[in-house]
């Protein structure tokens, strides 16, 4: 089997990129074993607002640190971080966005959660989504699994014995009838319950676990839509555009499907700010284009 890092010598990527890609891909190990200390709230918020899970707090230092020590990173954005951390010094122009626990709320029932991150070699982390150099996450399952693209196709690995082996790729994401949405239905627009019926009546099967990265990587595999929409009483829904929106969102262009507000292509949505919020529709490129010909919005 393909090793991570024979699959990236085969990449067009500079060697510092497959540094800070082994070494980000690496912290799944430490991650790992924080679980079993990491189960309780921190009792502090994030810039989003949300209470933050010990895990939270314990991956974003951790990884941040990482990153920090590497000296390959001009900026670092969070969702565990009220602002960009800045290292001009950094030896190269890489800026790491993160979600560095994502499903926080499944920490305690041992659900399957992840890191995400999307890295760019401009050195501004307030980049287009489409402007990623690299996207990949993590996802804590049965197996460690990375799913990567340096924007030549996806690839996932799965770690063995300190290794990650590739599994599959170059993925392309099937037109699929998994579907899942946040929000309480009793909140739905209309437009967006609208949609979600049509996907039902074509047979849909409901997937939805509470943790993005675990739900997008059956729709990757499987094919279907996840969505988080606006809500009658939150026009912005709750995921991150920065974080979360681009970083999947790219894996799931290069995989031959879409990420979209409800209206447009989100990877082509200027971040105002660091931890600002989005509705996210991603999955098959049928269905969000179904989905944009009904303009929800
Ligand atoms: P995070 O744990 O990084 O804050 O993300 C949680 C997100 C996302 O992972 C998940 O799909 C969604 O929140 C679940 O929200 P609801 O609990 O409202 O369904
Ligand atoms: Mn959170
Ligand atoms: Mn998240
Ligand atoms: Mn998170």
């Amino acid at each position: 089997m393909t090793t991570l890092r024979e699959y990236l010598d085969t990449t067009e990527c500079k060697d510092s990129l497959k540094e800070l890609i082994e070494l980000i891909a690496m912290q799944a190990v430490p991650i790992r074993e924080a679980f079993i200390e990491n189960q309780s709230y921190a009792g502090t918020e994030n810039a989003s607002g949300e209470e933050q899970a010990a895990l939270d707090v314990w991956s974003d230092d951790h990884i941040t640190k990482i990153l920090l020590e590497s000296n390959l990173v001009r900026e670092i954005a969070s969702e565990e971080k009220d602002d960009i951390v800045k290292n001009p010094d950094a030896k190269e122009n890489y800026a790491v966005v993160m979600d560095p626990l994502d499903g926080s709320s499944l920490i305690q029932v041992n659900l399957c959660v992840g890191t995400i991150i999307g890295i760019y070699d401009n050195g501004n982390a307030l980049s287009l989504g489409d402007e990623l150099r690299t996207a990949m996450y993590m996802l804590y399952g049965p197996m460690t699994v990375l799913t990567l693209t340096v924007g030549d196709g996806v690839y996932i690995f799965a770690l063995k014995d300190g290794v990650y082996q590739m599994m599959q790729g170059p993925v392309s994401m099937p037109q699929g009838k998994i579907y899942g949405s946040g929000g309480l239905r009793k909140d739905w627009t209309n437009e967006h319950g609208d949609f979600i019926s049509i996907i039902e009546k074509d047979g849909g099967k409901l997937r939805y676990s509470g943790s993005f990265v675990a739900d997008f990587h059956q729709i990757l595999k499987y094919g279907g839509i996840y969505c988080y929409p606006a809500t009658i009483n939150n026009s912005i829904g709750k995921l991150r555009l920065v974080y979360e929106a681009n970083p999947i969102g790219f894996i799931a262009k290069q995989a031959g499907g879409r990420i979209s507000d409800g209206k447009t292509d989100l990877l082509k949505k200027v971040p105002e700010k660091p931890s600002e919020k989005t509705p996210i529709y991603v999955g098959s490129k049928n269905l969000i284009e179904q989905l944009e010909n009904i303009k929800i919005r």
